[in-house]
């Protein structure tokens, strides 16, 4: 199987146990019914038709990613929703967004550690949302960090979360200045007002239910 075909792979299964926190968040951060947004990163498109739920009938959603195969399961998935005509799909680059300045309401991007893994770090994602979206808007990072908890066996629970499942870095090639950490830090690099970081909390308990592990 070629290497992009995996990861759309690994990334449709990680979004079973993604789906609860990320359906949280989208509820929490409360999206304007109509506003026109971007999912930056959108990767198959899932989170972007959960976005595109958020916004209603007369919002729109751009998911941008630089993978082909993942935006034609994007694609796919959307007419499959009978959400197509709320979403778009672009291929670009993260380091020069193919929008105009101030296109849009808000832009969001979830888990976004393939941009690290290709050496671009987050703050030039995020310098670029603040670009794209309109002054007053709003632009979300989301960031995934996981702590394995194994009653009984502290030994192994703190190897397992001193592993690359506990703490970033996710990859040898990932800086430090790149952890989670700092993401209050970037979003002020990129000239953000009114930085917030908050923290939402999943519990993921084998088995998984049927009803979390369903595709969209
Ligand atoms: C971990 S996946 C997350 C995908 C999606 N946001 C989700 O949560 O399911 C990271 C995504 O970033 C995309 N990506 C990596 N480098 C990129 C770049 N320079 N510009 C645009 N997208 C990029 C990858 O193709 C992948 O879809």
């Amino acid at each position: 199987m070629p290497d992009t075909e995996k990861s759309l792979r690994r990334l449709e299964l990680s979004n079973v146990l993604r789906v609860p926190v990320i359906l949280n968040v989208i509820d929490t951060i409360k999206l304007p019914p109509g506003g026109k947004g971007l999912d930056a990163g959108c990767g198959n498109g899932f989170f972007a038709l959960m976005l595109a739920e958020a916004v209603g009938h007369s919002g729109h959603v751009n998911g941008l990613d630089i993978e082909e195969l993942f935006l034609t399961r994007g694609s796919a998935l959307a007419s499959q929703a009978e959400l197509a005509e709320r979403i778009s799909f672009v291929r670009g680059d993260v380091k020069k967004f193919p929008f105009k300045d101030n296109a849009f309401d808000w832009a969001v991007s979830i888990d976004p550690i393939g941009y690290v893994i290709l050496q671009v770090h987050p703050a030039v994602l995020l310098k670029q949302s603040a670009r794209v979206v309109k002054s007053g808007g709003m632009v979300y990072i989301l960031m995934w960090s996981l702590q394995i908890m194994f009653l009984g066996y502290p030994t192994l629970e703190a190897r397992l979360n001193a592993t690359t499942l506990g703490v970033a870095p996710f990859d040898e090639k990932m800086k430090p200045d790149s952890h989670y950490m700092h993401a209050l830090g970037w979003l002020k690099q990129a000239g953000l007002s009114e930085a917030k970081a908050q923290t939402f909390v999943g519990d993921i308990n084998p088995p998984i239910s049927k009803e979390n592990s369903k595709p969209w």
